[in-house]
C-alpha cells in the first residue's frame, strides 16, 4: 500500500463516474468540483469503461482495498454493472447514489458485485425533499431504498446532510432508521468549503449532544474520529445505528483520511476540498501508475496542514499556495 508523507496509507479510492445528475441538491459539492451540472446525456469528457477498469486494476496493484463509485449520479452510466463486474475481486465495492434508478437495477448491480450502498435522503417529507434536491422524485427515492434492501444491500446507509434547512428533521430521520431494520443513518456535517453558503452551517456538536442523550450505547471509532450512536429497537429487534461524519475544521478526520479520488474526466485528486492538485491519469497503465504515485506523494491533510488554525480562524498555509495541478481549478458558480 502506498503512504503519503504524513504516514497515511491509501486504502481506498472514490471514483466519480459522471458529474451528470438528475437532482440539483442545494448543498452539493459535486465531489469537490463545485456546481458543474450539465445535460443528462453522456458527455465526451467522461472516462471510458476501459479506462475506469484499467485504473481500478492499477489501484488494486497498489493494495487499494475498496472503491466507492459516485458522481454526479453514478447510475446515469449505462456501463455501471459492467464496471462493477470488472472491478478486481480483492476490492470491496460500494456506491453513493440518489436512489432514483435503483428500482429494477439493484439486483443486477448486486449480481455484478456491488456490496454496499449509500443513498442520499435528507428529509422525510415530499415538500422539503423537493426543495432540497430541486426535484420531486421523493417516492422514487423511497422505492430505491426498498429496492436496495430487497436486493440484499442491507444495511443501507442513508446520507443526510445536516445544515440549517435539514437540522429540524434529524429526530424524525433517527426514528425512521430505528424503526426500519436494514437502514442506518449517516449524518454528514454540511461542508461549505466548495459548496459555498457558510451561513447554512450549524454547530454539529449540538447534534452530537442531542444524539448522546438519545443513545443507549455510543461507540468512538478513534481511527476515523467518527462517533456512532446506537438506539435499541422495540422488542429486542437489535439496535438502530446513527453515525456522524464531521470533517469541517477537524484535523483528526484529515489525519485519518485514507482515500484518493478520481474525477469523472480522469484526474486524480488527493483531497476532496482541493482542486489545485488535479493530476491527469493518462491512458496507459504505466501512466496511471505514475499519476497515482505522484498524487499520493503530494497528499496533504487539509485541516491542520493545508489550512492552519490562527486566531482569525482557518487560513491557507503559504507553503501550499503555489501547488500546481494539470487542470485549472473549477470555479464555483452557484
Ligand atoms: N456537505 C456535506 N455533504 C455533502 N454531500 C454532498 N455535498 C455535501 C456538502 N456540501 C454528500 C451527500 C451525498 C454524498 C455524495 O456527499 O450526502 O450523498
Amino acid at each position: 500500500m502506498l503512504s503519503d508523507e504524513f504516514g497515511r496509507e491509501v486504502s481506498g479510492v472514490r471514483v466519480s463516474l459522471t458529474d451528470r445528475c438528475n437532482f440539483d441538491c442545494v448543498y452539493c459539492h459535486n465531489e469537490g468540483l463545485g456546481d458543474t451540472r450539465g445535460p443528462l446525456e453522456a458527455q465526451d469528457d467522461e472516462l471510458s469503461t476501459d479506462r475506469v477498469i484499467r485504473f481500478l486494476e492499477v489501484a488494486a496493484d497498489f493494495g487499494v482495498e475498496s472503491v466507492k463509485f459516485t458522481g454526479g449520479e453514478p447510475m446515469l452510466r449505462d456501463d455501471l454493472a459492467e464496471i462493477v463486474a470488472h472491478t478486481p475481486d480483492e476490492m470491496a465495492v460500494s456506491m453513493t447514489t440518489n436512489g432514483t434508478y435503483l428500482p429494477g437495477r439493484a439486483s443486477d448491480l448486486v449480481d455484478a458485485g456491488l456490496e454496499r450502498v449509500n443513498i442520499s435522503q435528507d428529509a422525510l417529507d415530499r415538500e422539503s425533499f423537493a426543495e432540497l434536491t430541486q426535484s420531486g422524485a421523493y417516492d422514487r427515492v423511497l422505492e430505491g431504498v426498498q429496492a436496495a434492501v430487497d436486493a440484499g444491500l442491507a444495511p443501507v446507509k442513508l446520507n443526510m446532510v445536516v445544515f440549517e434547512p435539514t437540522a429540524g428533521y434529524v429526530p424524525e430521520m433517527v426514528d425512521h432508521v430505528v424503526a426500519n431494520e436494514g437502514l442506518r443513518l449517516q449524518l454528514i456535517e454540511y461542508m461549505p468549503e466548495l459548496a459555498g453558503n457558510p451561513e447554512w452551517a450549524i454547530d454539529i456538536e449540538r447534534v452530537h449532544d442531542w444524539l448522546g442523550d438519545q443513545a443507549d450505547r455510543i461507540e468512538n471509532r478513534e481511527m476515523h474520529d467518527r462517533r456512532r450512536y446506537f438506539i435499541e429497537r422495540e422488542e429486542g429487534a437489535g439496535e438502530g445505528m446513527i453515525e456522524i461524519v464531521d470533517p469541517v475544521g477537524n484535523e483528526t478526520f484529515c489525519a485519518n483520511c485514507h482515500r484518493v479520488r478520481l474525477t469523472h474526466d480522469g484526474y486524480l485528486k488527493g483531497c476532496l476540498n482541493r482542486n489545485d492538485d488535479l493530476r491527469a491519469i493518462g491512458k496507459t497503465a504505466a501512466e496511471m501508475r505514475a499519476a497515482f504515485r505522484d498524487t499520493v506523494a503530494d497528499r496533504v491533510p487539509y485541516y491542520g496542514e493545508y489550512m492552519i488554525e490562527t486566531e482569525d480562524g482557518w487560513e491557507v498555509n503559504e507553503e501550499y499556495l503555489d501547488s500546481e495541478g494539470d487542470r485549472a481549478p473549477y470555479t464555483y458558480s452557484k
